[in-house]
């Protein structure tokens, strides 16, 4: 689907929609309504089964949001978290460098000072966007964090997270006390990151205020043990920095053992798998649309060594987005926090070496996601609209729909309240034929439904507390005993784990 027509369908059945939408809508912002929180708070679940689920010291936390302004100094984001502006000098828009020069370089202008940036724009005759004049500037580098006063001297200053990540960072040595003093010690972040983009655009994909699911996990740089077997037979997407530089854009599928035997650590190969495996098999991306975006040195985020994007193709942005991430941090975060902070973030270890942390970081955009749910999944067929979502993610599991609304509705109703109690997200819906209801919660996504009919409530018939189970996907129907609803869906409705390879049995 066309950008537009997904925006319009989502927002028609209040999946989402502008922020302030009554004034014109704030650039970057967005409210999601009750189908919208409902998919993303099951896909939070679902990120926090998966990446949670892969070792027993991976724990939540929730940090603070504000980051007081010492932090971020020592974060480096007061001095690095910018990006190049091109500024029109005859109709005074701003724009992003990297999009004004798309064309003419499609790896990004990551790396470049703005004078080359400049001699660039210059070089292609790029012209501004919005009044076709020749007329652009490259200033100093924009800031993309939002500061605000903080306590009542108006003396301190704090800033809105711009990443989650931090916050992490920041409870390191608590949780380092709180739990069992052993690395690595992995710490899983949901929450909201806001950036003061210059240009937002492309709907949830550059947002000011976004949420963003994060796994800090800090490890011993001699030693960071991971169950490698369990992705042993795993082929990756990959789309390397140096073939990019000689013009190429195809994918090579390899072999993870083949990237730990080119150098990759297997400690990065494994996360990098998992990340892969949760996209295909948790979310449902066609593993032909995916790929992961080598970053060369340039490329790469100020504080990171190696960085391999997880891109998808979604036919609704023209082009592979960037989803997620895996981030081999090194010891920049907590070396960098020690000196801020004056506290040694070293910690003892068992052997009773001294050791500085690394970090290796996964990241996953929650909004970002939930749009490549909505371009994957939600498709028009002919006159049927079907979300295929996979059922765990689903915002409504289960409706419940009394053929007749005055012969069944107070059967239906009182089925619905058993089905809830039984921790099913079941909804209700009398209204219109029952052809027209189908088709309501096909577009919402609900994979399941149960018709409530004159067989259900005949008190002396064979046939009585059996309702029809319609699924989504084959629009199949199948007679059940409503006693056994609860225990049929349950395994579809709850999310996947990581798969891990069969333990040896001597
Ligand atoms: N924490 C990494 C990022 O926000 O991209």
């Amino acid at each position: 689907m066309k950008l537009d027509e997904l925006f319009a369908l989502l927002r028609r059945r209040g999946f989402l929609w502008p922020s302030s939408e009554i004034y014109g809508g704030a650039q970057g912002l967005y409210d999601y309504g009750p189908l919208g929180v409902a998919l993303k708070r099951r896909l939070e679940d679902a990120w926090s089964a998966w990446f949670l689920g892969l070792s027993d010291d991976y724990y939540p936390i929730q940090p603070s949001e504000l980051l007081p302004e010492p932090v971020v100094r020592a974060s480096g984001h007061l001095e690095n978290f910018t990006d190049p502006e091109a500024l029109c000098g005859h109709c005074h828009h701003a724009f992003r460098a990297e999009t004004v020069l798309e064309k003419v370089r499609p790896e990004g202008v990551d790396g470049l000072a703005p004078s080359a940036i400049a001699e660039l724009i210059a070089q292609h005759h790029v012209l501004c966007p919005s009044c076709g004049q020749a007329a652009l500037t490259v200033p100093a580098p924009f800031h993309l964090m939002f500061g605000v006063d903080f306590g009542v001297t108006g003396r301190e200053r704090a800033y809105l997270a711009p990443e989650t990540a931090q916050g992490s960072y920041l409870a390191f040595a608590r949780m380092w006390d709180v739990g069992r003093k052993t690395l690595p010690l992995g710490l899983a972040v949901i929450g909201r990151a806001y950036r003061n983009e210059i240009a937002p655009r492309q709907v949830l994909f550059r947002m000011r205020a976004f949420t963003q699911a994060e796994l800090q996990i800090f490890f011993d740089p001699a030693s960071f043990p991971v169950p490698f077997a369990d992705v042993r037979d795993e082929r990756l997407p990959l789309l390397w920095a140096a073939r990019r530089a000689e013009g190429a854009t195809d994918i090579e599928w390899t072999s993870v053992t083949d990237l730990v035997a080119g150098g990759l650590p297997e400690f990065y190969v494994y996360h990098l798998a998992q990340l892969f495996r949760f996209l295909r098999d948790a979310l449902g991306y066609p593993a032909e649309r995916i790929r992961l975006f080598e970053k060369s040195e340039s490329e790469r985020a100020f504080y990171n060594r190696i960085q391999f994007d997880a891109e998808v193709r979604l036919d609704s942005l023209g082009g592979f987005r960037e989803v997620g991430a895996v981030h081999y941090r090194g010891d920049y975060d907590l070396g960098r926090h020690s000196k801020g902070s004056g506290r040694d973030l070293t910690v003892t270890l068992t052997d009773g070496r001294r050791v500085l942390p690394h970090v290796l970081e996964i990241t996953f955009g929650v909004d970002r996601n939930l749009w490549a749910l909505a371009d994957l999944h939600l498709a028009v067929e002919g006159e049927r609209t079907v979300f295929r979502l996979p059922p765990y993610l689903a915002p409504i599991a289960l409706g419940v729909l009394p053929l007749l609304k005055k012969d069944h509705g107070p059967y239906a109703r009182s089925l619905l309240d058993r089905l809830r109690r039984a921790g099913i997200a079941a909804a209700y819906d009398s209204s219109a034929s029952i052809g027209r209801r189908y088709a309501r919660m096909d577009e919402a996504g609900v994979p399941f439904c149960v018709t409530v009919d004159g067989e259900s409530v005949d008190p002396a018939g064979p046939t009585r507390d059996t309702v029809t189970l319609r699924e989504r996907d084959s629009r199949a129907q199948e007679r059940v005993a409503i006693a056994e609803i609860p225990a049929r869906l349950a395994d579809r409705l709850r999310p996947p784990r990581p798969v891990t390879a069969p333990a040896e049995i001597a």
